[in-house]
């Protein structure tokens, strides 16, 4: 993992728009923020995936977050709230040049206080691969409780992974 010398500051989260698609392409196209999220997805279909993700934000079915460093404009990466089959799932990911400074825990923790404020996903699971060693840290310090290992389908493909979940209106956070 590449680490920066600069001190972790905050984080501001701000909703994904039309003009992200540079940063769609430089998170969703990396091989390594991809590995373990089906794989990096070919150039020519992020923006098709953009503009499903803007219209999944209006119609308030998801929200997609993107995390931008304090003091900043560039986008670090992503943090994510959607429901399917009556489950509501958080991902994130934060590109290689930006990890190791906090910045996805941080992010983390900033979307489960507006989860908790705003009441709408009930208890948040997540599902990261047993061997996702920075996303299980950030479940574990993020308050989540661990339910255990379970195969998880993700982009056609089967993953161990550890199911975790947290209530962002309970009091363990
Ligand atoms: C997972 C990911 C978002 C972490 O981003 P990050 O900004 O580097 O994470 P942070 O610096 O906030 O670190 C989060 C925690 O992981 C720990 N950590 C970071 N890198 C680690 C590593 N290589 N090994 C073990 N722990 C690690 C940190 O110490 C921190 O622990 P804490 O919460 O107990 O303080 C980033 O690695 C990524 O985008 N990975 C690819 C995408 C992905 O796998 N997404 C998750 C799908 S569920």
């Amino acid at each position: 993992m590449r680490r920066r010398a600069e001190p972790a500051g905050g984080v501001r989260l701000r909703d994904v728009q039309s003009g992200d698609l540079d940063a769609y392409v430089r998170l969703r196209c990396d091989p390594a923020v991809m590995a373990e999220l089906g794989g990096p997805q070919p150039r020519d279909r992020v923006a098709a995936q953009l503009r499903r993700d803007l219209e999944t934000v209006r119609d308030g079915s998801a929200w997609i977050k993107m995390i931008v460093p304090d003091g900043g404009t560039e986008v670090a990466g992503t943090v994510t709230v959607y429901a399917h089959d009556g489950v509501s799932e958080i991902g994130w990911m934060v590109a290689p040049e930006f990890q190791g400074r906090g910045l996805a825990g941080k992010a983390v923790r900033a979307v489960l206080d507006l989860a908790r404020a705003d009441g709408r996903w009930g208890l948040i699971h997540a599902f990261p691969a047993t061997t996702n060693a920075a996303s299980n840290a950030i479940c574990r310090s993020g308050g989540f409780a661990f339910l255990g290992e379970e195969q998880t389908e993700f982009a056609g493909r089967l993953f161990r992974t550890n199911h975790w979940v947290v209530d962002p209106c309970g009091t363990r956070r």
